[in-house]
């Protein structure tokens, strides 16, 4: 509880960068990680890892053999989670989810995304939704959570397959599954 309301007061604080004022819920953070891909040697990303509560989901399940790599612009909540999740499998980048290419070579095997894309620039949205796209290894998804449908359109013009699963919490959460079914020529 004292953790939980640690991280609120540090969302509202960074609020023009966190766009919540709370972290996710569990229910949501087990539904985001559902289509992970459990076995094997598997590249995982996260955007947005605040506190590290789906970080944490994340890490319970992917298989052994599998990294994380996950990106986070604030530096007090790289620092954070470094300090609180001892794990061999995760790297924390401290940068923008934009800049995945700059660390991430080869295909990716799911993303977890919670960054606020609504308070994104059109541009800077639509080319990290690209990014993630072309990076993704054909079958794999770029799993998002939202507080709204606006950008349902801009997610089923990139990706090949989105399904949305909506929990009704205060605010209203929705997870988009997005999935890559082949390489574009
Ligand atoms: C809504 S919070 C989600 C935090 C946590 N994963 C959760 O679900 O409660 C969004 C996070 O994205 C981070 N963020 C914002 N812009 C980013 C960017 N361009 N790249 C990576 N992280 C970013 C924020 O600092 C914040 O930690």
């Amino acid at each position: 509880m004292k953790e939980k309301l640690k991280t609120s007061i540090q969302f509202t604080k960074n609020l023009f960068t966190t766009g919540a004022f709370k972290q996710t819920s569990r229910k949501v953070e087990l539904e985001i990680c559902s289509l992970l891909p459990k076995t094997g040697a598997q590249t995982i990303v996260e955007f947005g890892i605040g506190h590290g509560n789906i970080t944490r989901e994340i890490l319970r399940t992917i298989s052994p053999e599998s990294r994380l790599i996950a990106f986070e612009v604030n530096p007090e909540f790289c620092e954070y989670v470094s300090e609180h999740i001892e794990d061999e499998r995760l790297t924390i980048v401290n940068d923008g989810a934009e800049n995945l290419r700059n660390y991430v070579e080869g295909s990716v095997h799911g993303v977890v995304s919670s960054l606020p894309l609504t308070l994104f620039p059109k541009e800077l949205r639509k080319s990290i939704l690209q990014t993630a796209y072309d990076a993704l290894e054909p079958g794999a998804y770029y799993n998002q959570i939202l507080y709204t449908r606006v950008h349902q359109k801009m997610l089923t013009s990139i990706f090949d397959e989105c399904s949305v699963v909506r929990f009704i919490n205060i605010p209203l959460e929705y997870v988009y599954h997005c999935r890559k079914l082949s390489k574009k020529s």
